[in-house]
């Protein structure tokens, strides 16, 4: 069983995706992590984000490998653990930036097809249900208003960095909304049959719950 959860960053995605896997006893893969992955070795190698050809050679060379960790899985990159690096909204941005280069995408998106072939996976991005599992069992959409999001991200990063202003995140996710909206390759789109979530009124357990049930009762494959 493949569950494909997509929607903008802040939307409560990873949060919700991280928490059904772990009910149902799948795997957990987070796929904006890799994109983050890739911004992150190119900004280390000194590679312009806008380099088509260096940025997509950093992609078909980088190693990408999720590892379970002690409270949440830990993201390997070329050995490394970058888990808490990759979570800063500038790098999310950075990742915005090479996720629009479409020899990234095809390399990534083989990645992630892969990783899901085995089946009982949750896997969250932007273009989960519409581009790598087209087929997925169970597709949800969740939005969410971007004051909202703005908030939850605020809240999520103020806790290692209580110095970042509300206003930059909002104004972060504005400009990162945008792009992935506006972007020629795989823009963010709901698969046509996806359940659109809104999830700005709701708490964690209610966006959950709601998502069980319409996954109903699972059987081992
Ligand atoms: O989900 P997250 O905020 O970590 O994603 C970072 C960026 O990576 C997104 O803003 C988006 O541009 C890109 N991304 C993507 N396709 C995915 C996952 C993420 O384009 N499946």
């Amino acid at each position: 069983m493949i569950i494909a959860i997509d929607g903008p960053a802040g939307s409560g995605k990873s949060t919700v995706a991280r928490l059904i896997a772990s009910r149902l006893d799948f795997k957990y893969i987070e796929t904006g992590s890799m994109y983050r992955a890739v911004a992150w070795k190119a900004e280390r190698l000194g590679i312009a984000l806008d380099d088509h050809e260096r940025i997509a050679e950093v992609a078909r060379n980088i190693i990408i490998e999720f590892q379970p960790g002690e409270e949440r899985q830990k993201v390997m990159v070329d050995g490394e653990d970058l888990t808490a690096l990759l979570k800063t909204e500038t790098i999310g941005r950075s990742a915005a930036i090479v996720a629009a280069n479409r020899d990234v995408r095809d390399v990534m998106v083989k990645q992630q097809q892969q990783m899901g072939q085995s089946g009982n996976v949750v896997m969250d991005g932007r273009d989960i249900g519409t581009v790598v599992f087209p087929n997925a069992d169970k597709k949800f959409f969740l939005v969410a208003d971007r004051k909202e999001r703005a908030q939850r991200r605020h809240e999520e990063i103020r806790v290692k960095n209580p110095e970042i202003k509300y206003e930059k995140i909002l104004e972060q996710l504005q400009q990162r909304d945008h792009e992935d909206e506006n972007r020629k390759v795989s823009p963010l789109v709901p698969a046509k049959d996806s359940i659109r979530l809104d999830t700005t009124q709701l708490s964690i357990e209610e966006v959950v719950n709601r998502m069980l049930e319409e996954i109903g009762p699972v059987h081992s494959q």
